[in-house]
């Protein structure tokens, strides 16, 4: 079979923040991958960097455990792990001062037609003083890419001082702006669904589509990271990035090709479309209370008096030609009944029933678009109930489950920062957040965010349960209800 990778330049990737979460638990897997595909060459060095007192051979004992960890034991061979281990070196620098950049320097050599990135897996108040330092080092000519990823900025004015700071060292076509859920599979086959295919575009739009529901229900709690994460809540941690991202991709209009700024013009004519949420009854926030083995919001985030929201439902609406009066309900939250990410699509009922009989059970058509897990797509149909009885109609689903609905079974689906890596080295674009679209999107939180400001506490939920009962009002009081999120 001829391969389906295409392999890239070969590159230095300089990881600061080697030693962290991120990096250990994402970029060296998923760098893994790509080499063991052969994507990534045997020339590509990946240079950690942290300020810890190690040496090269104790980060890579360090990375060998993290693919020991976090890689599937039939994926992990030796001899793939020592070509990959061999390709990984390490400098000690500490971020906040001047030294370490020369052995930096000495470690990256002076090819310049080298692709040479820069990846800031560290906490954003540093990437100011990284840039800066990769510029004073004289690293920052030739191919050169930086990479940060959220949280870009808290609100709208940090979000300004964040991109002002990087723009000062690096150009727009420099910055790669991560939001992982880009990276995924299903949301970039969302495009291939919309723009790929003749069947739904046409009815894509307020004359057909009914409401959209986008969740992203997460079972797990916020414990590990309860003090930061009490600093940001649901609506700055999922919201403003992954959700409305989501909402852009379903959204948008075509862009004429599928290229950087063409894909970006257009998602962010969405963000600036977005009608401001006045109405306070269109926002539930909700905090997840002890039920059982599991222990509250409160006891995790350490703090018994947080009114930080670790469930968000709301209502939006998409102010152009093609959505109005077509309602958006997101809900993202954690400690909920199961993991579940889906974009649901529900069309309009037929206009007249030709059918006699009470059908008022039967449902429109729905198409669901299933992130994560078990990622695929079903469409629900309506159809004769095959047998004698007349003309009776029921429900049923297309689906397709992608590990299983293709020719070429997929063994493994690739984790988002597969592609996403793969993308830097290649310069493309297309995936990644442009400074506009992160302050367009701020802009619209901001308001969101405003409205709360000094209102009661978020409602409590049952911890495995599917979120505050006042989050099924939403829509109930418009008439429809939300998607189960089974177990
Ligand atoms: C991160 C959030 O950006 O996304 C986390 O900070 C969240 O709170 C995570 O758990 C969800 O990502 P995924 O890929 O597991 O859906």
């Amino acid at each position: 079979m001829v391969s389906q990778v295409v392999p890239v330049e070969p590159f230095d990737l300089v990881v600061f923040g080697a030693t962290g979460d991120l990096a250990q638990r994402k970029l060296i897997p998923a760098l893994y991958h790509r080499l063991a595909d052969g994507q990534m060459p045997d020339t590509a060095r990946i240079i950690g960097v942290a300020r810890t007192a190690i040496g090269r051979e104790e980060f890579r004992a360090m990375a060998s455990k993290a693919l020991e960890t976090h890689v599937a034991a039939a994926d992990l061979t030796d001899d793939l792990r020592r070509r990959f281990l061999d390709c990984v070196d390490f400098v000690r620098l500490d971020v906040t001062g001047d030294e370490g950049w020369d052995a930096l320097r000495e470690a990256l050599g002076r090819d310049e037609n080298r692709v040479h990135a820069f990846y800031m897996s560290v906490a954003p108040r540093f990437f100011g003083s990284i840039a800066l330092g990769i510029r004073k080092a004289g690293l920052a000519e030739g191919n050169v890419r930086i990479v940060v990823e959220k949280p870009l900025g808290h609100d709208l004015e940090s979000a300004q001082a964040l991109n002002r700071q990087l723009g000062k060292c690096f150009s727009e076509t420099q910055i790669y702006r991560i939001d992982h859920y880009l990276g995924k599979e299903t949301v970039q086959n969302l495009m291939a669904l919309r723009f790929a295919n003749t069947l739904f575009e046409p009815l894509w739009n307020a004359q057909y589509i009914d409401h959209v529901q986008i969740t992203v229900a997460e079972n797990v709690g916020i414990a590990g990271r309860g003090p930061y994460y009490d600093t940001i809540g649901a609506m700055r941690d999922m919201v403003q990035n992954h959700l409305l991202q989501l909402v852009c991709l379903t959204a948008m209009e075509p862009p004429a090709q599928f290229e950087p700024d063409a894909v970006r013009d257009e998602k962010l004519k969405v963000l600036k479309a977005l009608e401001p949420l006045v109405d306070p009854a269109q926002v539930v926030r909700g905090q997840y209370r002890a039920n059982g083995e599991s222990g509250s919001y409160r006891q995790d985030a350490q703090n018994p008096d947080s009114h930080t929201e670790s469930f968000i439902a709301l209502k939006l609406g998409v102010s152009n030609w093609r959505w109005a009066g077509v309602p958006f309900y997101l809900r993202t939250g954690k400690r909920l009944r199961n993991r579940l990410s889906e974009i649901v699509v529900h069309f309009r009922k037929v206009p007249h029933s030709i059918f006699q009989g009470d059908h008022s059970h039967l449902h429109s058509n729905v198409l669901a678009i299933r992130l994560q897990p078990d990622e695929g797509i079903t469409l629900s149909v309506t159809i004769k109930d095959p047998g004698p009885g007349g003309m009776r109609l029921t429900d049923t689903q297309l689906d397709m489950s992608f590990s299983s609905g293709l020719k070429r079974p997929v063994h493994r689906m690739p984790d988002a920062y597969e592609r996403l890596v793969m993308d830097v080295i290649r310069g493309d674009q297309t995936l990644f957040m442009r400074g506009d679209e992160v302050e367009a999107a701020w802009r619209w939180s901001d308001r969101v965010i405003g409205g709360w400001q000094g209102q009661e506490a978020p409602h409590p939920y049952d911890a495995g349960s599917s979120g505050p009962e006042d989050a099924l009002m939403l829509m109930h009081r418009d008439g429809r209800r939300w998607r189960e999120i089974a177990t």
